[in-house]
């Protein structure tokens, strides 16, 4: 009989063993809060696809973002939902607008301790719940969206935000958004592009926590989870244009397109684990037919294991709290 020349085993043997060789770590600054605010509410409303999440309103969510600060979490990515749609997204420009109010008062709060992300995109502004403009035949209009992403992000860049979530899937968004905050002055106003967007089934939850009145798909813009040549096109793209951190969407069924950015890029990947990955976590759990808890930090452990340095999870804070 012949023994096992190699024991890899032998460095699992121990809870200290196991802790002093692993490669990869969660760690509560890595985590990004996406946040839900509508501007109807006087108070917060559960999200009924995604337990534990809320719309806040515009106080209760500067007491999230507190709440997050103090568990440790690195980032908050606010989305918001606007008393007013119309074709345009008029209430995404307007320096008064639900979302510019969100971001200047949670900076407000946070200072420079939380990393404040708005997103930029025209979804939850517009009444056809498109991430752009539209053309008189309803195709989405790619230049003149263009234009409604640089005065967007002139607004939330002069509201306080430290970095924009640009996630509309626009060509061009990325160089054409840094040359208006460029020119407006905010040249210390970040952009994280949402590089490799894909138009995926598990963005569901998320249209009922917008309450989104899209008809139709994204497919024109966002794309098909058959490529994965065409996300490196894709990176490289917003890198040349001025990309800060490049992040991939959604998270665990496109693990080989983090891997890749990582090894592409020489600069930070952020992954998403979006709502359909969240929910899908809580309602197994809820079953009881699997450890929640187990399962979210394995998810987003992956996530970091293939390359990512940052992951916005609706998971942050209860994460952070847990593994701090
Ligand atoms: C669009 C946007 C979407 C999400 C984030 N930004 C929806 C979409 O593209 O249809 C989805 C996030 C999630 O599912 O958690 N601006």
């Amino acid at each position: 009989m012949s023994f096992p020349a190699h024991r890899p085993r032998r460095l699992r043997r121990t809870p200290g063993l196991r802790r002093l060789v692993a490669e990869t770590r969660l760690h509560p600054a890595d985590l990004v809060l996406p946040v839900f605010v509508n501007e109807d509410l006087t108070a917060r409303r559960p999200i009924s696809s995604l337990p534990g999440v809320h719309q806040e309103t515009l106080s209760s969510v500067v007491d999230l973002a507190a709440e997050a600060l103090d568990a440790g979490v690195g980032g908050i990515m606010p989305f918001a939902i606007p008393t007013v749609r119309d074709a345009v997204g008029s209430q995404a420009t307007a320096p008064d607008g639900v979302l510019a109010r969100t971001t200047a008062a949670i900076k407000d709060k946070v200072g420079d301790d939380l990393v404040v992300i708005p997103d930029l995109c025209l979804d939850e502004f517009t009444d056809h719940g498109h991430c752009g403009v539209l053309t008189d035949d309803g195709a989405v209009d790619n230049d003149a969206t263009l234009e409604r992403y640089a005065a967007m992000g002139v607004v939330l860049g002069n509201a306080g935000a430290d970095l924009l979530g640009a996630s509309g899937m626009m060509d061009g968004q990325i160089g054409h958004v840094r040359a208006a905050l460029d020119e407006a002055g905010l040249k210390d106003t970040g952009l994280l592009a949402y590089a490799a967007k894909y138009s995926s089934a598990f963005y569901g939850p998320f249209r009922e926590a917008v309450d989104s009145q899209l008809q139709g798909d994204r497919r024109t813009y966002q794309q098909n989870s058959a490529n994965a040549v065409e996300a490196l096109h894709e990176i490289d793209l917003d890198a040349a244009e001025g990309a800060d951190i490049v992040m991939v969407k959604p998270g665990l069924p496109y693990l080989d397109i983090v891997a890749a950015a990582a090894e592409r890029v020489a600069l930070p990947v952020a992954v998403y684990q979006v709502s359909g990955e969240y929910a899908q976590i809580k309602a197994a759990a809820e079953r009881g037919w699997i450890d929640g808890d187990a399962a979210m930090d394995e998810a987003l452990l992956s996530m970091k294991r293939a390359g990512a340095s940052m992951i916005a999870t609706y998971a942050a804070v209860d994460v952070a709290q847990r593994i701090r």
